[in-house]
């Protein structure tokens, strides 16, 4: 019996210092030796038929040799564990010079870019930014400039109304009013009014039922026509190439006196006449004029003192210009193979 014992502990010994390929191979000689089926239990099991003088001897004998065989593995265990580590850490080594993963970076839209544009050109003059709000009253998108109820030129720009008194601003032009209202009167203004404003107007080539102007106002003594003429020629010199036709057409507004639209020769015809310019040749961007005296009265100013001028320019056709495009409703498209070429 002791003879047997000694065997299989040898053979355990010998299977564990052999045991090189991987944890789960010894754990399968720990369970051949040590487990609830195995040959050392199976032993114990059967003390019964020896005699009773021998069994404290046996299960000793046993009980010592399975508690080396514990220890063996336990130390073959760690020496594995070690090797596995080692064997990952030379490796799976993470290569630093790799390229990393790219995180795609979004960019500013067309139309921010070229509003962008027009508030610097105008910073560079001393313009300063103020802002109005796109529910608007009906006093300040018509009446304070010069528009009084049922006046048919209400009809140039066919409006959203909330309520009666209340409607989606048709242009940014409420906000010289509101900005004059709040000046001490006759205090110098020189500002200028980004927004989106509303009409119920086609959504077609160069017409969207929302769009985005710039206001303009410029007041103080001695304000002439020229003034006007030549900061709007500055301005559009600018934010197109300086050879760029440049036409004032003369007008009407309600609040300017005398008015002029400014039209742009078609950069996508080079003046022939296309799509785009409906075949004119110009495109129409702005709409401006010398303030009339009634809008000052009316917030407040002295006509008698002080004059000025005022413009309201369209930003998707000066980006449609400025870029190329000939179609505005692509700015609205949220195509990602447009957007991306900005
Ligand atoms: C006005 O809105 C006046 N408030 C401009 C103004 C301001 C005149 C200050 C005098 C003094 P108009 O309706 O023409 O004017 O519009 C101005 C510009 O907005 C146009 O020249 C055009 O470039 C642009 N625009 C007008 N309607 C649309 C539309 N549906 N979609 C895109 N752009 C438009
Ligand atoms: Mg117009």
């Amino acid at each position: 019996m002791e003879e047997k014992i000694e065997q299989l502990k040898a053979q355990a010994v010998e299977a564990i210092q052999k045991a090189a390929g991987s944890l789960s191979e010894l754990d399968d000689i720990r369970v051949k030796f040590l487990g609830k089926k195995g040959e050392f239990t199976s032993i114990l099991r059967g003390m019964g038929t020896l005699a009773k003088e021998d069994r404290p001897k046996v299960g000793k004998i046993v009980n010592e040799a399975k508690a080396q065989i514990e220890a063996l593995i336990q130390q073959k265990n760690e020496e594995l564990k070690a090797r596995d580590l080692e064997k990952i850490l030379s490796t799976e080594r993470i290569d630093v010079t790799l390229p990393g993963r790219t995180v795609p970076l979004g960019h500013l839209h067309p139309l921010t870019l070229t509003l962008e544009r027009i508030k610097d050109i105008f910073f560079r003059m001393s313009f300063s930014v103020e802002e109005g709000p796109e529910i608007e009253k009906d006093y300040y998108n018509f009446e304070a400039l010069n528009l009084p109820k049922d006046h048919p030129a209400r009809d140039m720009q066919d409006s959203f109304y909330i309520t009666e008194d209340i409607l989606m601003r048709s242009q940014t032009s409420p906000v010289q009013a509101r900005t004059m209202e709040k000046n001490e009167p006759n205090a110098p203004i020189r500002m200028i009014a980004p927004g989106r404003v509303y009409r119920r107007d086609e959504y077609d080539a160069t017409h969207s039922p929302m769009f985005t102007q710039v206001e303009g106002l410029v007041i103080d003594e001695g304000i002439s026509f020229a003034d006007l003429k030549g900061t709007l020629e500055l301005f559009l010199h600018q934010i197109f190439n300086a050879d760029v036709g440049v036409r004032f057409r003369p007008s009407f507004f309600p609040f300017t006196e005398p008015s002029a639209e400014v039209d742009i020769s078609c950069v996508m015809c080079q003046g022939k006449g296309c799509r785009v310019c409906k075949g004119t040749g110009w495109l129409e961007i702005l709409g401006s004029g010398m303030v009339h005296p009634h809008v000052l009265e009316m917030s407040g100013y002295d006509p008698q003192k002080v004059s000025g001028f005022a413009f309201g320019m369209g930003v998707e056709r000066i980006a449609m210009l400025a870029y190329g495009i000939d179609d505005l409703r692509l700015f609205y498209d949220n195509d990602m193979r447009f957007l991306q070429q900005f």
